[in-house]
């Protein structure tokens, strides 16, 4: 595939990503479990990772960034379900394979889940750098999707969209500092977006069958607005 049919499909892709977000937040089924999910993207720090790069980065004004980052996640999973209460929905349970950083997680390999070596910062804040930059481009999209039928939701998409942008720069920021070198920065970023890309195409399959198993999502009208033939 050539540069500009590789633009073609991502431009697809996330045209496609938008339109399901469209569908899926018009009904109210589906704006829970979006909630939910992003619920369990904030708190998906299950092994830790921000302790044990508190106890591993040994300057101290990165070591309170690292906290602040922590800090800043702990705030908005509380954001996002102060959204579920203020419509008065529990949040769902969510499926393992719907929870992208677990599955994002579950491509590490055992030594990469402890964290002691500059080696390990540097593999773990490029993993954190492409999770965040997909929250970057998500969040404008479900923001939109939100807008119509819950613009509240919709600006604490926006709100914590903006915090995730800091997010980004703190990740690149501290990388950098322990990193080898610059080429070293940037192959552990590509590694790290080559992992999270298949993680989240996988995450984005199992949810559009989710969505339409459960009747929110009309899966083959989705795909014929595309022109393009339904599974
Ligand atoms: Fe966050
Ligand atoms: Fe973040």
């Amino acid at each position: 595939m050539n540069d500009r049919e590789d633009r073609d499909t991502t431009a697809t892709v996330d045209s496609i990503g938008r339109a399901f977000m469209r569908r899926l937040l018009a009904v109210p089924e589906g704006r829970r479990f979006m909630l939910s999910i992003t619920v369990d993207a904030e708190e998906g720090d299950e092994s830790g990772v921000f302790d044990q790069l508190a106890e591993c980065v040994d300057d101290p004004v990165l070591r309170r960034v690292v906290m602040t980052h922590r800090d800043d996640e702990v705030r908005h999973a509380s954001l996002f379900r102060g959204c579920l209460d203020r419509n008065g929905w529990e949040k769902v349970e969510v499926p393992d394979e719907m929870r992208v950083i677990r599955e994002v997680a579950d491509g590490a390999e055992p030594q990469e889940r402890t964290i002691t070596t500059p080696e390990d910062i540097v593999t773990a804040y490029a993993l954190l750098l492409v999770i965040e930059e997909r929250g970057v481009q998500r969040f404008g999209q479900i923001a939109d999707a939100f807008r119509p039928h819950d613009p509240e939701t919709a600006d604490t998409y926006l709100q914590v969209a903006r915090d995730e942008r800091g997010h980004v720069r703190y990740c690149t920021r501290i990388g950098r500092h322990y990193a080898a070198d610059e080429a070293a920065w940037d192959a552990a970023v590509a590694r790290a977006r080559a992992r999270e890309g298949d993680a989240f195409g996988r995450v984005g399959v199992a949810t559009l069958s989710y969505a339409h198993d459960r009747g929110w999502v009309d899966t083959g009208a989705l795909l014929a607005e595309f022109s393009l033939p339904s599974a």
